[in-house]
């Protein structure tokens, strides 16, 4: 893991926002992905629980929700978030997967791929802890280009963090084992999705 990283983020962990933008619109950002009932659900790279409500709203009261962050402060800054949408956060690295193998429907990453120092280590762990047939979202609210320009105006260690384009992110997941399903990107939005081969065919 990169330290840095975990230093960085916990600094600001207070002033972090756990929510940005209406709930309704993370809502549409989720649409398409086909989260079922009682899916279990990891939130990789979770920060303040962006995500939660949304997530347990589309996994029902059924589910599991895992936020794992590798900043504890941010984890503890979005505690009243978590327990509000029984999250379960989780402190580890993301290239190391605290996690049991094929235990997970659908992993979500929004805002934090290109904060990953060993991003294949990431999706191969991904694809170790998600069953056959499971899905993966990994979302920004901006393109790749608009957030690499923001990143680079940035001080400290993440202004060197760079988001490859949906295309060659797609072509990664796919040389790493995935299925590569879609990917867009534009202003203000970018999404790639993937699954992992197997599982009942639909
Ligand atoms: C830009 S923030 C996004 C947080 C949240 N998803 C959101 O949209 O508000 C990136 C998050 O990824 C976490 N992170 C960065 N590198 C990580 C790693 N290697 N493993 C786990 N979490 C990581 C950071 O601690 C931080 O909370």
């Amino acid at each position: 893991m990169s330290h840095q990283h975990r230093l960085y983020f916990n600094a600001l962990a207070q002033e972090w926002p756990s929510r940005r933008e209406p709930e309704t619109e993370l809502e549409a950002r989720l649409e398409g992905f086909d989260i079922g009932e009682g899916d279990w659900i990891l939130d990789l790279g979770a920060g303040k629980g962006r995500l939660a409500a949304a997530l347990r709203s589309r996994c029902g009261t059924g589910g599991r929700i895992v936020a794992l962050d590798c900043a504890e402060r941010m984890l503890a800054a979005g505690a009243d978030e978590y327990t509000a949408a029984g999250v379960e956060p989780l402190c580890c690295d993301a290239s190391l997967l605290a996690l049991r193998a094929e235990s997970f429907d659908k992993a979500v990453c929004l805002g934090t791929w290109p904060h990953f120092r060993h991003p294949q280590r990431v999706m191969q762990e991904l694809l170790r802890i998600l069953r056959p047939g499971g899905g993966l979202l990994i979302l920004h609210t901006c393109s790749s280009r608009e957030l690499n320009r923001y990143h680079a105006l940035l001080p400290g260690v993440v202004a060197a963090d760079r988001l490859v384009s949906a295309r060659t992110l797609a072509r990664e997941l796919a040389g790493c084992g995935f299925v590569s399903l879609l990917h867009e990107e534009g202003p203000r939005q970018y999404r790639v999705q993937a699954q992992k081969p197997g599982g009942e065919p639909s």
